[in-house]
């Protein structure tokens, strides 16, 4: 991504422009519809699918194409598929670009069993010939801009990943997504910063940066040390979408604001609805039985909160435990007060 002259936050891959440097890690099982709609809110510039099978779309399969499911609200979108076959993944590509997607990325890093075995993955990094089969033929099957998102390799030296990025730039892709740990490493230990700077040193292509961003001055700091374009956050936005508002508050020199209950409480009734127009009421409730509590982490009485919504069976009765949850809190604030009034009058 290249910054734009007047605005220094906007940066650019291929010929979509994002208003900031900050995007959504894909995450499996997490990254649909209702959730990146709750991260746009808090001023992601850009939100990205989970891994889509190449071979559910082009087969068909309903589940897999459910996911292609877009609103223009959360643009730009960018979606990413798997899969180890250079003809399959181009049609799979055309059917991403024909549900209206504004970027194209292609997954080299899932270094999961089930993945590897077939091809598809992290197994591309250590197979350039196959990878750049995959790329020619996607690039040529689409014209929105194509990235890809990699890991370090198979081992520390990165040398699999310096080699994938000249390919993929050689190949006419957009940008590279490097989350810079080995496949064997999964996420284990830390991400190394030091094989963004080197894959950024060696392509002119934009690079976003991804790994261990756990506070708004994470990007920052990734921002300024390894000179990416962009920088990609996972695991961190599990429950707490606020990290985007408050990186860019930071990016812009503004002060960091707390997220207050309200703010809280709004985000998860928003999740519970868009999930049950999303997946209808059953498994949406059966999904926020264990995601409302993502929300919670830390505040007073959560453990009991988490408890109580074990058994959600329909969106209201979800809806009447938040607000039992949010009175038991807004309480909790009312006694508190005079305590420390005392305290400080004393
Ligand atoms: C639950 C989970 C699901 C993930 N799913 C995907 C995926 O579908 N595609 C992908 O490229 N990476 C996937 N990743 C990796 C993340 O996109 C990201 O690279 C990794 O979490 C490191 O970034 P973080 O430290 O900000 O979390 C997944 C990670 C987790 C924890």
């Amino acid at each position: 991504m290249k910054a734009t002259s007047h605005n220094p936050l906007k940066v650019k891959i291929g010929s979509v422009t994002l208003e900031n440097p900050t995007v959504l890690a894909p995450l499996a099982g997490i990254t649909n519809l209702p959730f990146r709609l709750l991260i746009k809110s808090t001023g992601c510039a850009l939100v990205c699918s989970e891994m889509i099978s190449s071979n559910g779309l082009v087969y068909n399969s309903p589940k897999t194409v459910q996911l292609l499911c877009s609103t223009p609200r959360e643009k730009p979108l960018s979606v990413q598929i798997f899969g180890s076959d250079p003809a399959i993944m181009a049609d799979a590509a055309a059917m991403v670009e024909s549900s209206g997607a504004d970027i194209l990325d292609i997954n080299f890093g899932c270094s999961v069993k089930k993945i590897v075995k077939t091809g598809a993955g992290a197994a591309l990094m250590r197979t350039p010939e196959k990878a750049e089969s995959i790329l020619k033929a996607v690039r040529k099957a689409v014209k929105i801009p194509v990235t890809i998102k990699i890991r370090s390799g198979w081992d520390k030296s990165a040398d699999q990943a310096f080699n994938i990025a000249k390919i993929a730039e050689s190949c006419g892709v957009d940008a590279i997504s490097v989350h810079p740990r080995t496949a064997p490493q999964g996420f284990r230990g830390t991400a190394d910063w030091s094989v963004i700077t080197a894959i950024k040193n060696r392509i002119n292509i934009p690079v976003i940066g991804n790994g261990d961003i756990v506070k708004p001055g994470d990007t920052v700091a990734m921002l300024s040390d390894t000179r990416c374009d962009g920088v990609m956050i996972g695991r961190i936005a599990i429950g707490n979408p606020w990290i985007f508002s408050q990186t860019l508050a930071m990016l812009q020199g503004q002060p960091i604001l707390e997220v207050d209950h309200a703010t809280r409480f709004t985000v998860m009734v928003r999740y519970i609805r868009l999930s049950v127009q999303y997946s209808g009421e059953k498994p949406a409730c059966y999904l926020m039985r264990s995601r409302l509590g993502w929300f919670v982490k830390g505040l007073p009485h959560s453990s009991g909160f988490r408890e109580s919504i074990k058994h959600i069976s329909s969106e209201s009765e979800a809806l009447e435990l938040i607000d039992a949850y949010k009175h038991k809190l807004t309480r909790q604030v009312h006694q508190d007060v005079p305590k420390r009034f005392f305290d400080h009058a004393i």
